[in-house]
């Protein structure tokens, strides 16, 4: 029956997936489904620093342009991610942050932003400036970034993204804020202090990476908070992990998990798009970080659609 981009587009929006392109470039069926189902894609690590500077001064954008091009083919929007993030740095710069002054770091972090975003101008729809600034008690996370630069490279890192492509939507992106609480109101001092200076930020991400041992998340009211400052927001890693194996009962909590998700986003007019980070189980990044847990998609590692993709589509399909 129908596909998850066919009924998300007769609703107004936009149901996405991260892409591990190994996959995408490998094996028919993965490129198959990234094509039928979904009306926009992530890369899942190949826009990352690490991956498109590995060696100071020498880019390669070769696994994310064919992922952009894959995008164009099949009518999908992409969302770029990510420019600005603590985690996989190339190893030069973290041998070499060290020993930089500020204004040398911020030089190269500001050519970094200049320089992914120019190569990708007009191709991206949603980029992800800044990922994780964040703790779960709300205080700004040690990275280099914060040590040296000091909280305003956030400020800095929008206003870079923004003079390189003026039409990308640019968003802050974290996980743990899908409830309301010391993370989540950080998020949004910060942006409204962001909106206060001028900042061009048009929109949060809600990672929504979920666990059926946890409580779901207050996701609607806090959606719909963010929204009212007048930004975009999207859902844009859902998974929803367990304890292996999967009982009955811990697969109608996944099954809750993506339905209430998805159903918050479509309650928010502000809510852009819906993306699961990676489709099928054998491709999640759940069991090499959480030993003993997984099935967080909502495709069998075999491919096959389990209960919670037709869960989105049931909920997509009610409108
Ligand atoms: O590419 C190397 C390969 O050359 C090497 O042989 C292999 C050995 O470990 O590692 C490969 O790199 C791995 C990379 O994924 C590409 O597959 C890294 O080890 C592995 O740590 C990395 O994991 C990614 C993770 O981000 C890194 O933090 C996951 O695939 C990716 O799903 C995950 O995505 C993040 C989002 O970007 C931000 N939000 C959380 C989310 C889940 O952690």
């Amino acid at each position: 029956s129908d596909s998850l981009r066919s009924l998300a587009s007769g609703i107004g929006l936009r149901i996405g997936t991260a892409v591990n392109t190994d996959q995408l470039a490998n094996n028919p069926t993965y490129r198959s489904i990234t094509a039928s189902q979904f009306s926009t894609v992530t890369p899942e690590n190949v826009m990352k620093w690490e991956v498109v500077e590995p060696t100071r001064g020498t880019y390669d954008w070769s696994a994310a342009d064919r992922l952009v091009s894959f995008a164009q083919a099949n009518h999908q929007l992409v969302r770029g991610h990510t420019l600005v993030w603590h985690s996989q740095l190339p190893g030069w710069l973290t041998a070499a942050a060290p020993q930089m002054s500020a204004d040398q770091l911020r030089a190269v972090l500001r050519q970094h932003v200049t320089d992914e975003v120019t190569h990708f101008k007009g191709r991206i729809w949603q980029w992800d400036v800044v990922n994780e600034a964040f703790n779960d008690d709300g205080t700004l996370r040690d990275s280099i970034w914060l040590q040296k630069l000091g909280p305003g490279y956030i400020a800095d890192a929008f206003r870079w993204a923004h003079q390189a492509d003026p039409k990308a939507k640019l968003f802050y992106n974290d996980y743990n804020i899908e409830y309301t609480g010391p993370k989540s109101n950080a998020v949004y001092a910060m942006v409204k202090n962001l909106q206060a200076q001028g900042v061009p930020i048009d929109g949060v991400g809600f990672q929504t990476h979920l666990d059926t041992q946890y409580p779901l998340p207050d996701l609607q009211a806090n959606l719909q908070r963010f929204a009212a400052l007048g930004l975009d927001v999207a859902e844009t890693e859902v998974d929803v992990r367990t304890p292996l194996p999967v009982t009955p009962t811990e697969q109608s909590a996944q099954v809750a998990g993506y339905t209430q998700t998805l159903q918050a986003c479509m309650a928010v007019k502000r809510c852009i798009s819906y993306t699961v980070w990676g489709f099928d189980d054998g491709d999640s990044w759940v069991p090499g970080v959480f030993a003993g847990e997984g099935a967080a998609t909502i495709y069998d590692a075999a491919f096959q659609p389990k209960a919670q993709y037709f869960a989105l589509q049931q909920a997509l399909a009610l409108g």
